[in-house]
């Protein structure tokens, strides 16, 4: 069984992007910008952020991070989104997800301008990454492609399960496994709340993504031998022993599941540490102007 250490290639790929960060800044290149408009006090997001605006320090890019309270109006954001579109020192940005219920979700991504729109959440990424065109792909599914990738995981032909149907995750997922392209050509199998025969089709499975946000769903009893498992589960758990209060739990029980794969995330460490470093990549690409001028 080989451990898929995604804190590991993080760190890899960040160190990557700040060696080309200073060539292009030796070169006369300004640095790459990115900003977050984060809304409220969750404390999922105030974390997520914080990290995002660290690895930004770490890539050696510029951030902004630009904060409105709870009561903030949907007019409000959308004047700082057309502020942020319109400023030529920004490469890109983000809306920190999830907003309040009085907010538009969907409004707002469709604001965004999608030469900008490093989340790769805007219709025109969502619609360009499913039909294999350049765009901005979002972070968890470019993140698992690329652990994929880098330890080499044969895809080609593979029968692949993907548990979860998000617009974030499993869809999007599901859409680059099943590409012309290496990582991909694996025949894809999406499984949700009203699938049948669950086990049964896990059981067949050569590699399972998991992203349902169920902790320990996936079992032993269906995992073939020699199987591949991504977790994406980060689903946070009481518990006292720890400072925070609590810990994060995968989808898979991984203490059963592990001696019987090939590979295998764990949680935390595996795809979780993969995923801003995916906006940074993205981040890098529009300073560049390399997927749209
Ligand atoms: N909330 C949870 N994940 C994400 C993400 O990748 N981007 C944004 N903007 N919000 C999120």
């Amino acid at each position: 069984m080989t451990l898929i250490d995604g804190k590991k290639v993080a760190d890899d790929i960040k160190r990557e992007i700040a060696a080309e960060v200073e060539q292009m800044v030796a070169s006369g290149m300004r640095r790459p910008h990115l900003a977050a408009i984060l809304v409220g006090h969750d404390g999922g997001s105030e974390t997520y952020v914080a990290n995002k605006v660290k690895a930004c320090e770490v890539c050696g890019f510029r951030s902004t991070l630009i904060r409105y309270e709870d009561d903030v109006t949907e007019e409000e954001l959308l004047s700082a989104i057309d502020r942020l579109n319109a400023d030529p020192e920004v490469d890109g940005f983000i809306v920190q997800l999830p907003l309040p219920r009085h907010i538009s979700e969907q409004k707002i991504i469709e604001a965004i301008d999608y030469r900008k729109d490093v989340d790769g959440f805007h219709p025109i990424n969502v619609g360009r990454m499913s039909i294999g065109l350049p765009c901005y792909v979002s972070a968890t599914p470019s993140g698992i492609i690329e652990l994929l990738r880098r330890y080499e995981v044969p895809t080609r032909g593979a029968d692949c399960v993907v548990l979860g149907r998000s617009n974030i995750v499993g869809k999007p997922v599901a859409s680059l496994m099943m590409q012309k392209a290496n990582p991909g050509n694996a025949t894809v199998t999406v499984l949700h709340s009203a699938s049948r025969d669950i086990a049964e089709r896990c059981r067949q499975a050569d590699i399972i993504i998991a992203a349902i946000g169920q902790p320990g769903f996936v079992t032993a009893d269906m995992v073939k031998p020699g199987a591949t498992i991504i977790d994406v589960g980060t689903t946070r758990v009481p518990d006292a022993s720890r400072k925070s209060g609590f810990r994060l739990s995968g989808d898979v029980d991984f203490e059963a599941v592990a001696p019987k794969c090939a590979y295998i995330t764990p949680v935390p460490g595996g795809v979780g540490p993969m995923t801003i470093c995916s906006l940074m990549k993205n981040t890098l690409l529009a300073a560049k102007k390399e997927i749209y001028k």
